[in-house]
């Protein structure tokens, strides 16, 4: 763009923006700006246009006109007109290559892409600062809740030690649906999301726990200052929770959620983890029910602060593309762009052996004298306490000649080091039908 267009569509107030990808969220966002496109100019003078979109299939009706669509990215990055181009094609390629062809060319990026912040975040804010643009990305994590501004700007005068986060809707729904109806397998309530829009065709991503790490990549990366670790978040999904684990949570007074958890520890180390935790019924985090996403921070000024409210849905996704769309535009109107420093933080991530909380353990066992005492010794050789009367034995349904049971048992904190090699002893006693399943327990926050 040359100096004196741009001086030209700033005087008038014009932002013009170009669009890679025009899926839910991207038709979610040309509804919204439709809807809210005289209000944002009465509040801040400023008229936003979408000016190119880049499509797959250029035939699909999208409620635009067809003049605006193109197959030819080049077309949407190098056009003279625009200053902003909002990426919302997904995953990692070519969203990245496209991302970082747009800052070189001078534009300005937002993203709700929260999978390549989480894998390419330092690439791409590292070219964002060369070429003096910025990249903004609040629609990346919980949607519509603006907890990326609230760290960027609310919580500026806090270090902040520590994010628990139910960060994602399709598991935070399966699991409520499973503890809401005993009767309720992972299996039907994943149908039930899949046929209530909550989970995809393909679910992968979210009952892994890998979309909640993206996320939580995202988040620990701004409230701690450090590149983005992806690689080193240890990630548990929610496939393997039984109704007997609910059931036995709600017995012990627990509830069971997909917590992603950032930790500040002394000398720079930092725990980053995803897994299904049991939450005592008092934690804040077991009020957030169905679809619903939750964050809770603690700052060192502010205390415990909590956010709540829908992590997804094209409309909800569309409200943060457009604060951002709108403080964005607004900045480069009145020239009040500036760069950030972005990674002041050190880090050393803890290795998942050295967590140290209580632990659950499920032990699928075959009924015979003498079960418990074998698991307890095993327990014992490894330092693993047993805190209270916690263990209890079920016989299950005659079948295949023995009675089949479980023994469930809450350890106190234990370095889960020495879990891991109890509990790879103890599958190899006969009187096991299956290797023990283990829940970590999350009382702090
Ligand atoms: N859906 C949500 O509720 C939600 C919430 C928060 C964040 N997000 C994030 O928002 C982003 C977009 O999600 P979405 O649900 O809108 O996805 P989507 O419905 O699959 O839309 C993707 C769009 O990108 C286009 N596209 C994909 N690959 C392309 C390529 N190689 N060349 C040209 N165009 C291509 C598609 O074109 P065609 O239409 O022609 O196929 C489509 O318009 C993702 O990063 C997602 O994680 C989504």
């Amino acid at each position: 763009m040359t100096s004196n267009r741009r001086l030209k569509s700033y005087n008038m107030k014009e932002i013009k923006i170009g669009l890679l990808g025009c899926g839910q969220v991207g038709g979610g966002l040309i509804q919204l700006l439709k809807r809210q496109a005289d209000f944002i100019r009465q509040r801040t003078g400023i008229t936003l246009t979408i000016d190119r979109i880049l499509v797959r299939d250029i035939s699909k009706p999208r409620g635009v006109p067809g003049g605006l669509l193109t197959t030819n990215p080049d077309e949407v990055i190098y056009n003279l007109e625009t200053d902003i181009i909002v990426e919302l094609l997904g995953g990692l390629e070519p969203a990245r290559r496209l991302i970082l062809k747009s800052l070189s060319a001078g534009k300005h990026i937002i993203t709700a892409n929260k999978a390549v912040l989480a894998v390419h975040g330092e690439e791409i804010m590292r070219t964002a600062q060369e070429n003096k643009r910025q990249v903004y990305y609040e629609a990346s994590v919980c949607a519509g809740v603006p907890i990326i501004r609230s760290i960027k700007e609310g919580l500026l005068a806090n270090r902040i030690s520590s994010i628990q986060g139910i960060l994602n809707g399709t598991t935070n729904y399966i699991l409520t649906k499973m503890a809401d109806d005993e009767n309720k397998s992972f299996a039907d309530a994943l149908r039930e999301a899949k046929e209530s829009g909550f989970a995809e065709p393909d679910p992968t991503l979210d009952i892994e726990g890998i979309d909640t790490a993206h996320k939580l990549a995202v988040l620990s990366s701004l409230a701690f200052g450090i590149p983005s670790v992806f690689k080193s978040i240890y990630i548990e999904g929610i496939t393997e929770i039984t109704q007997e684990d609910i059931k036995n949570a709600r017995d012990f007074g627990f509830l069971i959620k997909l917590v992603a958890i950032a930790k500040k520890l002394p000398d720079n180390w930092i725990e980053l983890r995803v897994h299904p935790s049991m939450l005592p019924e008092k934690h804040p985090l077991t009020s957030v029910r169905n679809e619903f996403n939750a964050v809770l921070i603690h700052g060192d000024a502010v205390g415990e602060i909590m956010f709540y409210g829908k992590g997804a849905g094209p409309i909800t996704t569309a409200s943060a593309l457009l604060s951002d769309i709108i403080e964005l535009s607004t900045k480069i109107s009145t020239h009040q762009l500036k760069m950030e420093n972005l990674y002041w933080g050190k880090r050393r991530i803890l290795p998942i052996e050295k967590t140290n909380v209580e632990y659950y353990i499920r032990f699928p066992i075959i009924d015979k004298p003498g079960v418990i005492g074998k698991i307890t010794t095993i327990l014992g050789k490894y330092n693993v306490s047993i805190s209270g009367a916690n263990a209890i034995l079920v016989p299950g349904k005659k079948s295949q000649g023995y009675l089949p049971g479980s023994v469930y048992v809450i350890t106190e904190r234990t370095a889960e080091k020495r879990i891991r090699q109890a509990l790879a002893q103890i599958s190899k006693l006969p009187v096991m039908r299956d290797k023990p399943f283990m829940i970590r327990i999350e009382r702090e926050y």
